[in-house]
C-alpha cells in the first residue's frame, strides 16, 4: 500500500511530497506542528490539539493555510486513505516560501504538510517494562509553551540519553525539572500526591496532560502543579511522562534512582 502525505494542497504518495528549499520551516523552524493520536481509526483530542494550535499560530503572527474545520477534515482524509486504524498523524504549518530573510515575508502562503504513521499505541512493550529517564540541562529556548518545530535541543537530549543507555531524558533548569524531551513529567510523592509542572512559558501545555489531570480529579486523587526538584524526582514513589504519542508510560529510574518497585 502507498502511504499517501498531504502537502501543496494534494495528497501525493509520501516519496513525491515535497517543500520548497526556501519554505522558512526549514531554514528558520519557523513552523509550528500537532501529534494527534488515533484510536479505532478516530482521532483523540483533537479538539484540545487544534487549539493549541491555533494559539501557536497567534503567537507567531502566523496565518491559518485553511480554516481549522477544513484541516480536520483532510486530517480524517488522510486517515482513511491511509487506513490508519491505530497510530498518530503528524501536521505542521510552515510561514511558507519566500526569498531567505529574518523579517517575515509580507505575504506569507502558509505551508500545510501532514502524514500519518500507522503503531500500535495502546499495546506499547514500553507501558509494561516502564522506561528510564536522565536529567539534562534544559537548553531551549524561553517560549517552549508554542510548539514550534524548533526541535534539536529536544532531538540532542533525547540521542545523549540512548547514548548513556537511558530510553528519554527530563530537562533541568535552576534545580527543577521542566518536562520530557517530548513529554510532559509528572511524579507522585510518599504521600501519594501526583505532582507535574504548572503551565506557562517553560513548558508545552500537553493535551495529553490535561486529560491525565481530569482524570485525577474524577478519580480523586490530589494533584499539585508546581515544579518539582531533581532530588525530589529521585525520591518519587512513582513516576510517568504523558503525550499523545505514548499516552501515559511509567517512569522506573531517573538518573539510575529506581522509582517504586
Ligand atoms: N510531543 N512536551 C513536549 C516538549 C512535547 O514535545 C510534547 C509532545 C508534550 C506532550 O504534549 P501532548 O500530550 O499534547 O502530546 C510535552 C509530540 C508527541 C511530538 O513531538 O512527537
Amino acid at each position: 500500500m502507498t502511504e499517501v502525505a498531504f502537502v501543496n494542497n494534494e495528497f501525493v504518495s509520501t516519496q513525491q511530497a515535497k517543500v520548497s528549499v526556501f519554505d522558512r520551516g526549514f531554514l528558520f523552524a519557523d513552523g509550528v506542528y500537532e501529534v494527534t493520536s488515533v484510536l479505532d481509526g478516530k482521532l483523540v483530542d483533537n479538539s484540545g490539539h487544534m487549539a493549541r494550535l491555533n494559539r501557536s499560530l497567534s503567537e507567531l503572527n502566523m496565518p491559518w493555510p485553511l480554516s481549522p474545520e477544513e484541516i480536520v477534515e483532510l486530517q480524517r482524509q488522510l486517515v482513511s486513505r491511509n487506513h490508519v486504524h491505530e497510530g498518530t498523524v503528524y501536521l505542521q504549518i510552515t510561514r511558507g516560501s519566500a526569498p531567505r530573510d529574518f523579517a517575515y515575508p509580507k505575504k506569507p502562503e502558509p505551508t500545510l504538510v501532514m502524514f500519518s504513521s500507522s503503531r500500535p499505541l495502546v499495546e506499547n512493550p514500553a507501558a509494561i517494562t516502564g522506561i528510564t529517564v536522565i536529567t539534562t540541562p534544559d537548553i531551549r529556548w524561553a517560549r517552549r509553551d508554542i510548539k514550534t518545530v524548533g526541535l534539536l535541543a529536544a532531538s540532542m537530549a533525547k540521542q545523549s540519553a540512548l547514548d548513556q543507555g537511558a530510553d528519554d531524558a527530563w530537562f533541568e533548569e535552576d534545580g527543577v525539572i521542566t518536562e520530557g524531551t517530548s513529554n510532559n513529567a509528572f511524579i507522585v510523592d510518599a504521600q501519594g500526591n501526583i505532582i507535574t509542572r504548572q503551565v506557562g512559558h517553560k513548558i508545552l501545555a500537553g493535551i495529553t496532560r490535561s486529560s491525565v489531570m481530569a482524570l485525577c480529579q474524577s478519580e480523586q486523587y490530589h494533584l499539585v502543579e508546581r515544579p518539582f526538584t531533581v532530588a525530589e524526582a529521585h525520591e518519587a514513589s512513582e513516576a510517568f511522562v504523558t503525550s499523545a504519542s505514548t499516552f501515559v508510560l511509567p517512569v522506573v529510574s531517573i538518573d539510575g534512582h529506581r522509582i517504586g518497585n
